[in-house]
């Protein structure tokens, strides 16, 4: 059937870039246009970043556009201890054969959704900002958006404080934007990315294939796996946070999850960028997100190994 049009707003970004490997891909996803935010690095760098990881990906025929240059209302936090000074751990990405589009993120993704014939899916990886701000200023085009798939948030989990995800806790506001905008949502929470570890002989499987993508993927692997199994969370392996969005496209029956509604604390000395998920409905709110619980994580790492082998 026809190939799903999506937009995918990211902070590359070390799993960023392994998301965009398995999408560029594959037929079954139509993608418009690669938006940037500050998050895992700064503006220009997650910018550059994208510019290169298109280069790489010979996906030069894709829009690429930046977006604000950090939080709504709060000073950007980058994760440069996660994905390095560049935000791409040790890899060299070639110089960028194409430049960024003169309209910036909203503006590109509002002009995508009104020429689209289908309302397109966005697909989010780093903090919401843009998307709040598209949200915001193109209320009118909210109808056009098939779907916000996002990772981030997690459920009474957290990897910035004991209680937020990086990607909320860069920009809190913007995700309660989001979350209460009544545009259809998919969460892909810590529960679920914790879940989705690349383990050590998983790289070397990667290793073995023969194609520039699929060794820039192993050598960013490399970089990242280190400081998880250094950590005392005690995980055997790297979490695939982004591609679990990605994932879920190419292959939902690999997730399971639940209709639940969550809220985002935005005042909490303590909590903010907490998702707080009402899995037991004790709120009595209703749901607005799908919230992916589990995965496959063999059938996961197989659909991974079988997609970047096709550059
Ligand atoms: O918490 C993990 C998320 O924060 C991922 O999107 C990673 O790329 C960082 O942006
Ligand atoms: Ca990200």
């Amino acid at each position: 059937n026809m190939p799903r049009p999506i937009i995918i707003d990211c902070d590359p970004g070390l799993d960023d870039a392994i998301a965009l490997a398995m999408a560029l891909r594959s037929p079954e996803l139509d993608v418009k246009a690669i938006t940037t935010s500050a998050g895992n690095q700064t503006p220009e760098k997650t910018l550059h970043n994208a510019l290169g990881l298109l280069t790489l990906m010979r996906r030069e025929d894709i829009p690429v556009a930046a977006g604000a240059g950090g939080p709504l209302m709060r000073e950007l936090v980058i994760a440069d201890y996660v994905h390095g000074k560049t935000g791409m751990g040790n890899t060299h990405l070639p110089t960028p054969t194409l430049k960024p589009d003169p309209r910036g993120a909203i503006e590109l993704i509002a002009d995508l959704l009104r020429a689209s014939p289908q309302p397109i899916t966005l697909v989010v990886t780093g903090p919401m900002t843009n998307i709040a701000l598209l949200l915001a200023q193109h209320a009118e085009l909210k109808s056009r958006i098939e779907r916000i798939v996002f990772m981030g948030g997690g459920m009474n989990a957290g990897n910035t404080t004991p209680v937020a995800e990086f990607n909320i806790f860069v920009d809190p506001e913007a995700a309660e934007m989001v979350l209460k905008s009544g545009v259809p949502l998919t969460m892909a929470g810590l529960n679920v990315t914790h879940q989705a570890l690349v383990l050590p002989q998983d790289i070397e499987r990667i290793r073995q294939i023969a194609n520039p993508v699929a060794q820039a993927v192993a050598e960013m692997l490399d970089f990242y796996l280190p400081l998880y199994l250094s950590h005392p969370r005690g995980l055997p392996g790297a979490a695939m946070h982004d591609p679990c969005t990605i994932a879920w496209l190419l292959a939902p029956q690999l997730f399971t999850g639940v209709e639940r509604w969550v809220g985002v604390e935005t005042k909490g000395e303590y909590t903010a960028g907490m998702t707080v998920v009402d899995y037991f409905q004790q709120t009595g709110n209703a749901a607005n997100v799908e919230v992916l619980t589990g995965i496959n994580r063999e059938g996961f790492i197989d659909l991974l190994a079988e997609r970047v082998a096709r550059y």
